[in-house]
């Protein structure tokens, strides 16, 4: 058997399409322009490309793109002045604030300045706290990402057995949280668990969050199950040529593809889904500021 490739980017230009359709559908009927700002403190560059892409992506799909650029030493309390500012902003519906962020300043207080219905990365505490509760908060992008594409691939979830590799704030706990909510049995394991191999053949559903090279290997992988892969590691590849590297995730792909059902790339998978999940956030959040059922 060879697993059916989720195709994520194929997957993330549908939600995209459907994101320009709703922000067309808020431009005539309530003449309301989405806004999404996006902060970034410092140069690192791996996080100026995303930047740069959720920017232009938040353009085509017709919203306002608001991109600020904070120097490598802005203190904290200049930062935290910025997200205010936004927060009382009416042409901004939407705010994230790139992470990682420059050691001397504490994320969780700058993800706590942002107002819990603009944190269209659904990180603050309040809506973390709605996802483990009664839900109806803003949901992390990369985990709403991952539910969609299983349910896309399987439909009903309910009474699976699904396993989240990580424990991480960004995907691990949340994705965690969404499968329980689509009444899947969760299983959640990360870099200390003892016996990951059976963890994984129990599993009809396993994410993979946990950021090691290609650590789940497959033929741990019970036959048909659906691998959702996050994670997205450089490692060398000297068979391209000296110095060259490729993308792996944290499942081993091709052992894995021969057992599964269906299965996300990388890159090409999880990855695409993220960005088009923000578009889909801040339009979310516009319509619940205005009240609007779209
Ligand atoms: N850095 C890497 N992924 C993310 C994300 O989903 N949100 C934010 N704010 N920063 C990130």
């Amino acid at each position: 058997m060879t697993a059916t490739i989720i195709d994520g980017k194929a997957f993330a230009q549908t939600v995209r399409d459907g994101v320009a359709r709703d922000v067309a559908t808020l431009a005539t009927t309530h003449g309301i322009k989405p806004g999404l700002a996006v902060v970034i403190v410092g140069h690192d560059p791996a996080s100026q490309v995303y930047v740069r892409n959720k920017v232009r992506q938040t353009a085509e799909a017709g919203m306002n793109g608001f991109h600020f650029e904070l120097p490598e030493d802005t203190p904290e309390a200049e930062l935290i002045a910025k997200v205010n500012a936004l927060n009382a902003d009416p042409a901004v519906n939407g705010i994230l604030v790139q992470l990682p962020l420059p050691k001397h300043i504490d994320e969780s207080a700058v993800v706590g300045a942002i107002a819990p219905e603009k944190d269209v990365d659904g990180l603050h505490v309040v809506n973390a706290g709605l996802l483990a509760s009664s839900g109806g908060g803003m949901v992390p992008c990369t985990p709403l990402g991952c539910i969609l594409m299983l349910k896309d691939t399987l439909g009903n979830l309910t009474g699976k057995k699904a396993l989240v590799i990580g424990r991480s704030i960004l995907v691990g706990k949340p994705v965690a949280q969404l499968l329980l909510a689509e009444n899947c049995t969760v299983t959640i394991a990360h870099s200390r668990t003892q016996d990951l191999a059976s963890e994984v053949a129990a599993a009809d559903i396993v994410v993979a969050a946990v950021g090691i090279p290609e650590m789940v290997k497959g033929g741990w992988i019970k036959p048909g199950a659906t691998v959702i892969d996050v994670g997205i590691n450089r490692v060398p590849a000297p068979e391209r040529g000296e110095g060259k590297t490729r993308l792996v995730g944290d499942v081993e792909f091709a052992t894995a593809e021969a057992r599964a059902d269906a299965i996300t790339p990388v890159p090409g998978g999880v990855g695409p889904m993220t960005i088009a999940c923000l578009l889909k956030n801040t339009v979310t959040a516009t319509c619940k500021q205005n009240n609007i059922d779209l």
